[in-house]
């Protein structure tokens, strides 16, 4: 019987994410049995692409400390990381993501439930604020029709406050203007109401404790982004843009409306490519502007379908052709995400020692 170093693997590092599994105390099990060394790593991110890596490293780590060793088992368990983006008004939101565009129509509110769905199946808990208050598409798209409750609350202080808790659906938390007024039925907010709802869809609303809330941004207009940014840290922006010239241009003010802000771009997402539209306009855009390509979502009939048949949901079944697009942006959103928050300097002077 031998045993493994307690902190053999702190050194070793998480590819892509600039950061040891010792600095985020990532080695849960580390132990040797009959020969068998069992490890069990939690990673900060779903979905994360470079585990075969990560495990080589491991692997090879675990070799050059000890000669007693047949086997490595490596499990690997999740918890995801973030800048705890709701902290600022109480909430219990790691990350916050908006979706946005320069332009309407380009898909958007397909893009944000698809990452909330995408990101739900790869393990994490996910909400989806519809901040579209002239246009919610999300209780169409989602099939939803519960009502968001006001309940009262007990402040730590002893006095009573309202709060809100949203719809719950298909394991989704999920909050629009939708939900309170009947489809299809004119909306006309002025801008101070715009901004004090918006805030209690954000900071009134009991959303629990979220590894993602994603925000399905109105088009155009920065006001949204604005009011967000004053209240939040936002773990960052998803544009999504269509391939042709016309609708790039807009995308880029879109992304230097974000910046304006400060809110980090995590990258562009090109939807709708195909024989109509075209293909590769939003790479080419976003190595122009040097942010992230997140992929491309092809134009298919399922997905306005499903859209349209208020069953988003049915894009992650296995029968459908846009899955394979959908879940691999789904993991380069959370990947671009976690880059940005380990990229800030670590807090403690133990985390960079180690
Ligand atoms: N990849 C795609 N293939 C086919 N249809 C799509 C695709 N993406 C979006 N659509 C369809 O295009 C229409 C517009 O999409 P969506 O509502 O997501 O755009 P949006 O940017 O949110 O619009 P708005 O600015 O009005 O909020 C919808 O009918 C949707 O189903
Ligand atoms: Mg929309």
């Amino acid at each position: 019987m031998s045993s493994l170093p307690a902190d053999c693997l702190k050194s070793v590092t998480f590819p892509e994410l600039n950061r040891t599994l010792g600095s985020l105390s990532a080695v849960k099990k580390c132990e040797i049995q009959d020969g068998t060394a069992q490890i069990t790593i939690e990673l900060p991110v779903p979905g994360y692409p470079h585990k075969e890596e990560l495990s080589q490293s491991i692997e090879k780590q675990i070799r050059s400390v000890s000669a007693d060793v047949n086997q490595v088992d490596i499990e690997y368990t999740l918890n995801i990381k973030g800048p705890e983006s709701g902290a600022k008004v109480g909430l219990h939101v790691k990350n916050m993501i908006a979706v946005g565009s320069g332009k309407g129509g380009v898909g958007k509110s397909t893009v944000a439930a698809s990452l909330a769905y995408g990101l739900q199946s790869l393990g994490a808990k996910v909400g989806l604020l519809d901040a579209d208050v002239y246009g919610p598409s999300i209780p169409h798209m989602t099939g939803s029709t519960g009502k968001p409750e006001v309940r009262e609350h007990l402040n730590s202080n002893g006095s009573v406050v309202q709060r809100i808790h949203p719809v719950e659906h298909d394991g989704l938390k999920l909050m629009s203007i939708g939900f309170l007024v009947p489809e299809g039925e004119a909306i006309i907010w002025r801008g101070p109401m715009l901004h004090k709802m918006l805030t209690q869809f954000v900071a009134e609303t009991e959303w629990g404790e979220l590894d993602y809330l994603i925000v399905d941004m109105p088009p155009g207009t920065g006001d949204v982004a604005l009011t967000l940014s004053q209240m939040l840290s936002l773990a960052g922006a998803v544009v999504v843009c269509t391939p042709q010239k016309v609708a790039l241009l807009d995308a880029v003010k879109a992304i230097g409306m974000y910046q304006k802000v400060n809110i980090p771009i995590l990258g562009m997402v090109e939807n709708m490519t195909g024989e109509i539209f075209g293909r590769g306009g939003a790479e080419q855009a976003a190595a122009d502007q040097k942010i992230p390509f997140l992929g491309e979502v092809p134009i298919e009939a399922e997905v306005r379908i499903c859209g349209d048949e208020r069953r988003m949901k049915d894009l992650f079944t296995e029968e459908s052709k846009s899955k394979a697009a959908l879940e691999s942006i789904c993991s380069r959103v959370a990947m671009e995400a976690a880059k940005v928050y380990f990229k800030k300097p670590a807090t403690t002077t133990l985390e960079i020692l180690q």
